[in-house]
């Protein structure tokens, strides 16, 4: 079992790109209480995120009419749903997240609002704790014209970036890696966005893309490999969650925790998640756990070496090379990596080959359309069945973090 798998011999099965499954002890006292300042996260960045998106929501249901939750315009949130098909898990569906159709949504969404707050107070425009409103009047929206917006993604991040920029009036500058897909760049490019397309990985896209951004007066990168605005963004998915799971009658403790299955790409989505939950429902009461590609275990290798700097998967053998766009990251974001060190119970991986048999097993069930990153928790419970003295859960979600604005006929590609 698990425990007799020692360090080393985890990392061959690494090396071989094999499925594993590495059993973390959580540290959570690293990064709540007072420790969350060394670990560069403050607990109140969660719920001042929220606060913002409640006063976007003018905003937002002005910029894009058809934003909406639960019947409250302008609100970015996703559904806690049942599964037909498997009782036993619950699903958090991302892909629904309005204007951006993925996880990114929350993170992304946040970070160019707190941007475009910055620099309408800035301008006196608006002072702080205002409704964001006012920033869709022509005369901020010229003021935003002469500013850009710049970040590197692999396809869902960008999304959420540039479009979010181009319907406030900003400039977008979308640095694409390789493995981003070119339905993504087409649609950023629809919106204005200028998309530049880089030949090398995610790592480099993000590297060229801040250099870029840093010699041009005017640019702000946001940095998905150290972002605390994104971070807070994603956080702040976790106390809407509580009353979401008290209409399934799920009610967390420590006894039976939340079991939550995050895929994984640089780390800020899951990493921010993670925090959020320990914070709403006490880290006792959450077991997180992040998945990557077996060709893309960042986060994975990163906690197993305990080295959140400098560390690239290739160093391994690894070709970084999945169909699972989102998820195809070298290095860890150095924010993110201690957090979900601290935070996470587990990290494990699965094949493109395994991903795949989700995403047709939850269409053909329950007719979820899902983008393959999206589809990579499906398979956690019974990955967490294989560990030993594991607690009862109270209930387990698989966050189904995109897929939302995928065409037909790269869904098709996807099912065949
Ligand atoms: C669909 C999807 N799921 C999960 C992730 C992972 O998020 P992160 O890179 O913040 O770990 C991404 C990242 O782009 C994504 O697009």
């Amino acid at each position: 079992m698990q425990n007799q798998v020692t360090r080393e011999q985890m990392i061959q099965s690494i090396r071989r790109a094999e499925p594993v499954f590495f059993r973390n002890t959580p540290q959570p006292h690293l990064v709540l209480g007072h420790m969350g300042a060394k670990a560069g996260v403050n607990p109140a960045g969660p719920a001042d995120a929220a606060d913002r998106m409640k006063r976007a929501q003018g905003l937002l249901t002005q910029l894009f009419p058809d934003c909406s939750f639960a019947g409250s315009p302008g609100r970015i949130e996703s559904p806690l749903r049942a599964l037909k098909g498997r009782a036993s898990l619950l699903v958090k569906c991302d892909g629904e997240l309005p204007i951006a159709g993925s996880i990114k949504a929350r993170g992304g969404i946040h970070e160019v609002l707190c941007h475009a707050e910055e620099i309408a107070q800035t301008a006196g425009i608006i002072e702080p704790g205002d409704d964001l409103l006012q920033l869709s009047k022509s005369k901020t929206r010229r003021l935003f014209a002469e500013h850009e917006i710049c970040v590197g993604s692999t396809g869902n991040l960008g999304l959420s970036i540039g479009i979010t920029a181009r319907a406030l009036g900003f400039r977008a500058v979308i640095h694409m890696s390789r493995d981003a897909k070119q339905w993504k760049k087409d649609l950023l490019r629809s919106h204005g966005a200028q998309v530049v397309e880089h030949e090398g990985d995610f790592s480099t896209a993000v590297r060229v893309g801040r250099a870029a951004s840093a010699a041009s007066t005017r640019s702000y990168f946001v940095d998905d490999e150290n972002s605390t605005r994104l971070l807070y963004g994603y956080a702040a998915a976790a106390p809407p969650l509580r009353q979401q799971l008290a209409e399934h009658g799920v009610y967390p403790s420590a006894d039976h925790p939340l079991c939550v299955y995050l895929p994984c790409g640089v780390g800020g989505g899951p990493a921010g998640i993670a925090y959020g939950l320990a914070l709403e429902f006490g880290a006792d009461a959450v077991e997180s756990y992040t998945v990557e590609p077996t060709q893309a275990p960042a986060l994975l290798l990163s906690v197993l070496e305990q080295r959140y700097e400098g560390l690239h998967v290739s160093d391994y053998g690894l070709t970084l090379r999945t169909d699972a766009d989102g998820l195809a990251v070298g290095s860890a974001s150095v924010l993110a990596g201690p957090i979900i060190g601290a935070l996470c119970s587990g990290l494990y991986t699965e094949s493109d080959e395994a991903m795949q048999t989700y995403l047709q097993q939850i269409y053909a069930s329950d007719g979820l359309r899902l983008e393959l990153s999206a589809a990579a928790g499906l398979g956690g419970p019974a990955r967490r069945t294989q560990i030993e003295g594991l607690r009862t859960p109270a209930a387990q979600i698989a966050w189904l973090t995109g897929g939302g604005l995928l065409p037909e006929d790269e869904f098709q590609r996807l099912l065949a």
